[in-house]
Formats: structure tokens, sequence, C-alpha cells
């Protein structure tokens, strides 16, 4: 076979497929393979006019079609799968070859495969592509780890591929091994916790404002030409707008308010949790979900009492909506700083050198989560790389400053009226926590002497020390 395709597809369903036609449609030969022929076989019938494509049957095949050095791009399955393909073609592949595994692969099964495969001289990329079926289609977002060289080949690719916003595509190389994927992990749980917080917002609307849902998906539609404006704003204007046909009522009414989740949001808990990153939004996002779940534990909590319901006049329900997007913009802040802090964490103890102006840029296009203020978070980052918060940045911290008022009164109003509001709570909580002179963790330091001995650090003077708490004079020693 004429070795012609400037890359290789194998894994033919949905992403795969959609990745391998946005190649092709962009001017390269893309050879592609699928463990079942007949996914290749109806690509071929279905787009193969929309540019080359190289069909190949079996492994060998599709490695015989590829110039060197060989770009391959696996589009299966996370986990298991993932490993069979690639000690399927590893063996078939020569030194300086890439093979590029575009799923959503955890950070640290890539960290694996990179090391294996660096020692058979394989160049391994691990590319968290962002956007669904659309994305991958009419341009993503690219989060690619692995070595330098590698993006030196396939950089100029993704970026052609890739969503655009204002000229610069939305591909970049984020650090080595499972640094893309890592980035693309936190990406999904930062989608978690705005999800969660939009949602919240339409339920404080609906329950303490009292507005229906058409009315709400308006506010949203407002909403969306101001600083909120996102993808997930715009489309939750769309899903309120919207009416069941069958029913005639609000399509929000008649779905089942029980949220699924694949496990990228558990993940970034999961990890959060080793790094000791607080992001703490996200994980009340995720706990939401888990438990809208629980069923039994909700029909046995639902008889109980809540809080007062009062119903607003239209200047108060005008001016809670307000102070309902002051606060949601606020928590939104918090939680792409939480989230952004943790990439940090991460990239310290990893040894990535990830530059996060650079990360918000490709975050403005192709992926859920692009939002207008990703512009601005883009912009404070490329003035100060170094920058321990968004709220270090004088613009940011002046907003967040301007809407206090409104935000601890959204909160308190959810609290009162027996609204539930994980996500803002958890985001304002963030907030207080990180700007107090003295936390209570002083008292819990006394507690964890008092029951194991643990010793603590005094204020005013360097040292670990212990009290003796079962002596009648309770001294201290240094220990
Ligand atoms: P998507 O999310 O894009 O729909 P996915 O569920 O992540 O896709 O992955 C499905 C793809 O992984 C399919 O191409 C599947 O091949 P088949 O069409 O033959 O089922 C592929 N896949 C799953 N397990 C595989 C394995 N062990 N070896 C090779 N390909 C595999």
């Amino acid at each position: 076979m004429n070795a012609s395709a400037h890359i290789g597809v194998t894994g033919l369903a949905v992403m795969g497929r959609s990745l391998a036609r946005n190649f092709a449609r962009h001017g390269y030969t893309v050879a592609v393979h699928n463990r079942t022929p007949s996914r290749t076989r109806s690509l071929m019938e279905e787009f193969g006019h929309e540019g080359t494509f190289v069909p190949a049957e079996t492994a060998q095949e599709l490695v015989a079609a590829l110039q060197r050095p060989r770009r391959l791009m696996i589009m299966v399955q996370a986990g298991a799968a993932t490993d069979a393909v690639i000690d399927e073609f590893a063996p078939l592949l020569d030194d300086g070859d890439m093979i590029i595994d575009g799923g959503n692969a955890h950070f640290a099964d890539t960290r694996r495969r990179e090391a294996d495969l660096r020692e058979r001289g394989i160049h391994f990329v691990g590319a968290g592509v962002s956007g669904g079926e659309e994305g991958a289609l009419h341009g993503p977002s690219i989060m690619v780890g692995g070595s330098k060289e590698s993006y030196a080949v396939l950089g100029p690719m993704f970026e052609t591929i890739s969503a655009q916003v204002d000229g610069q595509a939305c591909s970049t190389r984020i650090g080595s091994d499972g640094a893309g994927h890592f980035v693309k992990m936190v990406h999904n749980g930062i989608e978690y916790a705005d999800m969660q917080l939009i949602a919240e917002a339409y339920d404080l609307l609906r329950q303490v404002a009292g507005y229906g849902p058409a009315e709400i998906g308006e506010i949203f539609r407002a909403w969306n030409k101001g600083r909120l404006e996102s993808y997930l704003v715009e489309i939750t204007a769309e899903v309120l707008s919207h009416t069941d046909p069958g029913t005639g009522k609000p399509f929000v009414d008649v779905v089942a308010d029980t949220a699924g989740q694949k496990g990228t949001g558990r993940w970034t808990v999961q990890t959060a949790l080793d790094l000791a990153s607080p992001v703490t939004a996200v994980a009340q996002a995720t706990f939401a979900r888990a438990a809208s779940g629980q069923a039994s534990l909700r029909a046995a909590y639902r008889p109980l009492p809540g809080g007062v319901r009062i119903p607003m006049s239209r200047s108060e329900a005008e001016r809670f909506t307000s102070q309902v997007e002051q606060a949601l913009y606020a928590s939104k802040v918090i939680a792409y700083d939480q989230g952004l802090k943790m990439i940090q964490d991460a990239a310290l103890t990893y040894g990535w050198d990830i530059d996060l102006a650079a990360v918000a840029g490709i975050w403005r296009g192709g992926c859920i989560i692009r939002a207008a203020f990703l512009d601005r978070i883009r912009t404070a980052y490329a003035a100060e790389p170094r920058l321990v918060s968004l709220l270090a940045e004088p613009g940011f911290a002046k907003e967040i400053t301007a809407v206090q008022v409104p935000w601890r009164e959204v909160v308190a109003a959810s609290v009162r009226r027996g609204v539930p509001t994980p996500a803002f709570a958890a985001a304002l909580s963030y907030y207080d926590t990180l700007r107090a002179d003295r936390l209570p963790a002083a008292l819990l330091q006394g507690q964890r002497d008092y029951f194991g001995a643990h010793s603590y650090r005094r204020t005013d003077r360097q040292g670990a020390f212990h009290t003796h708490w079962g002596h009648p004079d309770r001294s201290e020693t240094e220990v």
C-alpha cells in the first residue's frame, strides 16, 4: 500500500469518525480503521466524498498507509480497550512514530502508557478532545500532552482542525505525559460546577422569585448578552424555553430529576483529594448529581419540614433576579479559579510547566465551558503567569468586591426558603475561608493534639508542641 496518509484513525464510533472527517475536510489524507470493518465501510459510503480517506481492514494495512513519522490516533473506549489497541499497534510501529490517544483516558493511565512507549521509542500523546460530536467534526478544543517533538509535528494539524477564536487555534501543548488529559479532566470538573451553578440559579428564580421556566429562559437569554455569555448559559435558555410536544408542559418539568455522570467529575474530585486541592464547587456539583439519584433517601427526607415560602412581588422578583445574576457570576469565577488552582497544584506535583493563559485561551472555543470571560482569564494569566488566584488580579477582585451583598443575600435567601444551593454556598464558603484572618483550624489542631498527641505549631514560637491534656497542670512540651 502507498504510504500516503498524514494521519490514521482507529476507532470509528461517534468521536473517531467525526475527527477523521474533520481532518479529511481540512485536506489531510486520513487512513481509517475500526475493529469491526462495517464501521469503516459505512464511513466511506456516507462521507467518503468529503476528502481523501484510505480505508484499512487490518492494523497492518492501517500502519502501511501512514507517512513517516507515523501518526496514529486511537479513538476507542478509555481503559482496557485503549491498552488492547496500543498493544496491537505498538509492535507495528518504528522509532519516532506517534500514538495519539484522543479518548477520555485517566491522566494516570496516560502517564503509565507514555513512560512505557517512550522506552520503546514511540511518542505517546494523550490529547483531551472536548466539544462532543459537534466539536470533533467542526472544531474541538484540544488539550495535548506529550513530548515537544511530537507537538512540533502534530500541532499544526491539531491547530488546523480545532476551533478558532479571534484567529487563534484552540489547541495547545499543555505539558508532558498526562498533562493534556489532566487538563481535560479538570475542564470537565469545571463543567460540572458551572452546570450545577446554573441549575441552582434556575431553581432560585423559580422557587424564590416565582418565575416559570419560559420566563427564566428569557432571563438566561438576557444574561447571555452580558458577562455570563457562554455556551452553557445559551443552551440553558434553549432548554428552559422548550415545551414538551406530547404533553404541552415545560420540557424541564417532564424530565426525571436524577442527573447522570460518566465519571470525569468524580475523577476530578478524587484527584483533588490526593493533591489537597480544595475544588469545593466541583465536589458539591458531583455530590449533587449523586444525591439526585438516591431515590429511597430522598423519599425518606421528603416529608420533613423546610424553609419558609413567601411570594415575591414583581419588583422584589426583579431585584432578586439581578442578585442571582451577580451571585452566579461570583460563584462561577470561584469555580474556575478552583479548577485553575488545581492545575497549578498538579503541575508542581507532576513537573508540568503549564501556561494557564494558554489553557484559558483554548477553552474559549470548541469546548463545553467556552465562555466570554475566559478571555479575561487568559489576559490575567498572560499579564502575570504566576498569579496565585484570579482574585489576586485587580479586575476580578473589583468585581467580586462589588457583588458581596447580593452574593450573600442570595445564599441567605436560599437557606431561609429551603432551596438547595450546594454549589453557590460552597463557592461563597470557599471565598470566606480563604479571606479569613484566622481559621478554626487552630481549634482542630488542639483537638488532634488532645486525642492523638499529633502536636501543633504556635504562632509565637518555632517548633512543634504537645500539651499534656491528661495531666492536671496541662503543661506543654516541645516535641
Ligand atoms: P464514542 O464515545 O466515540 O461513541 P467509544 O464508546 O469511546 O466511542 O468507543 C467505541 C469504539 O471503540 C468503537 O470503534 C469500538 O470498536 P467496534 O466498532 O469494533 O466495537 C472500539 N473498541 C472498543 N473496544 C475495542 C477493542 N478492545 N479493540 C479495538 N477497538 C475497540
